[in-house]
């Protein structure tokens, strides 16, 4: 799908910054600016600003930065285009059509099952708060459900019906084909279609947008299935969805962790640990870690290398539980996650771990959770009497060829040193077998990969960096000084490349009369880049009294620009004309007065 770019600059438009803001966040007017808490990340003081006059966004706290569609596109975990929609819709706008029939029929079906499923959802809502829901209820109660909590995960009740569930949403208008693709539903010949949840509480399965997207039912007491859980249908992927996300995503918690079932999750959260979810009554899949990594990233500043909450598996503490946490912990590693895993015994699940030894216990047992790898190394072990030295040795190797996973040489000698510690082998025979399998394994080498260089790169305590972002938000705060500005620095002069780009498209903005800086975020699409220019437009330039000392600050600043530009790495020699002209330029700026007194 895609908006052309009049289209889309309409939409922003069309979207006040500080309205669309105000709707989520609280905030508060100082000068002219408006401040409040930042909804990306935990703080007491406001350091999150919202500028009409940029109509941007940007918290000084956490770097978290942009216009009303990254706005949107952040705080709804919502891809561009849905945030372009949803800001439409705002502004009473309708989007042109662009898409094909198919594709559209396919929304539309998609709309309509996510309709049944939603109705469906307060039905049986309602049914468990009816007379003929008191059995269910009274099985939550019994189970230590609070009405909140019950309320919180919105669970239900089918009652024993043939087909009234049926019946009541075709009342509601939704045809045939729709209900039975729901999967809410048995088919059979000649018996039409009857209601699949029958004297079941029910657990509606939402998704990070809080649409209801599938459902499980449990039976109440001992009876099989002990769950029956809607099929996959065109709204309800098992693989890419988590039970409790829609809540656990805006945890303040610094870890995550990951459970087997509906209970699990829903007894966790009314302990108070909002940031469990579970895998919806499938394996763990590669779909869901990467739904993990992106809810568990953690808001870094610009350029910083990203970070992660603990990841925390919490399965179930029988054979199958720990066979599952294994696939697990490989399925999160090929995503590049790390995990560490809870203990739960002597219960079974957290659920009755809760029950019995409270919330307390349980922060305790994450305080303990046991690293992956080495949760891993000790599930080996099992495997191998190492009373037998032949049999030890050759657990050692196995041991051997996982450490060789870890590319960080100095992760890696961390866990061989533990590993040595631990099974009370020499540091120096592990390295030697360590050294061996490298070689058997094919001649993988153990030499340290080069460490990602943007975190360097992007930080802004980079002293080159720094007065080019400086130059731009003071441009940005007052765009009267462009005048002055563009006599002696152009785009060209910027030696960051990014910072050139925005210079390029600021500086057209400015030579045409359409200054709109929150335009120039929207002509990037990688959320870094938009990061790292709302960070650029926000630097603080300091109050300085005097107008002399301003004009000598901003001539500092240019003076910097200038020289930088001088030493841009791709240009030394082969542009020699273009060098001789900045050197010129420079002169020139050396020896200028800058005035700002009638720009001001
Ligand atoms: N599950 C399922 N179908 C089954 C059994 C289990 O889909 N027949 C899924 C459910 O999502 C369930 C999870 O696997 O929540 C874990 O199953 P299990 O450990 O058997 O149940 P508990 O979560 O302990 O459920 P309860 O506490 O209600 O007995
Ligand atoms: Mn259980």
């Amino acid at each position: 799908m895609y908006y052309p770019d009049e289209i889309v600059e309409e939409v922003r438009q069309r979207n006040d910054i500080v309205d669309v803001i105000s709707s989520y966040v609280r905030l508060n007017k100082k000068g002219s600016n408006y401040f409040g808490l930042c909804p990306f990340h935990n703080e007491k003081t406001g350091s999150f600003s919202v500028t009409p006059s940029k109509q941007m966004y940007y918290c000084f706290g956490c770097g978290k930065g942009g216009n009303v569609i990254t706005f949107i596109q952040d705080y709804e975990n919502m891809t561009f285009t849905e945030a372009v929609r949803m800001l439409a819709d705002r502004a009473g706008m309708t989007l042109p059509e662009t898409r094909s029939d198919e594709a559209r029929e396919r929304e539309n079906k998609r709309a309509q099952l996510l309709a049944v499923n939603r109705e469906a959802g307060k039905y049986y809502y309602a049914q468990l708060r009816s007379p003929a829901g008191e059995r269910g209820l009274e099985y939550f109660r019994k189970r230590g459900l609070s009405d909140e909590t019950m309320q919180r995960f919105g669970l239900g009740f089918a009652r024993s019906s043939r087909d009234e569930t049926f019946r009541y949403l075709k009342s509601k208008g939704f045809s045939d084909e729709v209900l039975r693709e729901s999967g809410l539903f048995n088919h059979r010949e000649n018996q039409g279609m009857t209601d699949k949840f029958w004297n079941r509480v029910i657990f509606p399965i939402m998704d990070t947008g809080q649409r209801i997207i599938g459902f499980g039912g449990r039976v109440m007491g001992d009876g099989e299935p002990k769950y029956l859980n809607s099929p996959e249908t065109p709204v309800f992927d098992k693989s890419r969805n988590l039970y409790g996300l829609n809540i656990a995503k805006s945890t303040k918690a610094k870890n995550m962790i990951i459970c087997e079932g509906y209970m699990d999750v829903i007894a966790l959260h009314q302990a108070g640990f909002d940031q469990a979810v579970a895998s919806l009554g499938t394996a763990f899949t590669s779909g869901h870690a990467n739904l993990i990594a992106r809810y568990a990233k953690e808001n870094v500043r610009p350029g910083e290398i990203a970070r992660y909450k603990d990841i925390l598996l919490c399965y179930d503490s029988d054979g199958a539980g720990v066979e599952a946490a294994k696939r697990a912990l490989t399925t999160l590693r090929t995503a590049g996650l790390s995990a560490k895993v809870i203990d739960m015994k002597p219960y079974k699940d957290p659920d009755e771990f809760i029950k019995n030894l409270g919330a307390e216990e349980f922060a305790k047992r994450i305080e303990n959770a046991e690293n992956g790898f080495m949760y891993e190394i000790r599930q080996l072990e099992s495997e191998y009497d190492l009373k037998d030295p032949s049999k030890k040795s050759r657990f050692i190797t196995d041991v051997a060829t996982r450490l060789l996973r870890f590319e960080d040489p100095v992760e890696r000698d961390g866990y061989a040193g533990n590993i040595a510690y631990k099974y009370d082998v020499s540091p120096d025979s592990l390295n030697e077998v360590i050294r061996k399998q490298a070689v058997e394994m094919g001649g993988i080498t153990i030499a340290p990969k080069p460490m990602p260089t943007r975190g360097e790169k992007g930080s802004l305590d980079d002293a080159t960096r720094l007065p080019q972002s400086r130059l731009l938000s003071w441009i940005c705060d007052a765009p009267e000084v462009y005048g002055i500005v563009s006599r002696y620095i152009s785009a060209d002069d910027f030696s960051d490349p990014l910072y050139r780009k925005v210079a390029t498209i600021l500086f057209d903005q400015l030579d045409n009369d359409r200054f709109d800086p929150a335009n120039v975020v929207s002509m990037f699409t990688e959320e870094e880049e938009q990061r790292q220019i709302a960070e650029a437009f926000h630097q603080n330039i300091g109050h300085l009294e005097s107008v002399q000392m301003r004009e000598n600050a901003l001539k500092d600043l240019m003076l910097n620009v200038k020289r930088l530009s001088l030493m841009r790495d791709d240009r030394k020699d082969n542009d020699f004309n273009r060098i001789i002209t900045i050197r010129k330029e420079l002169e020139e700026l050396e020896r200028a007065h800058i005035s700002l007194g009638d720009n001001e």
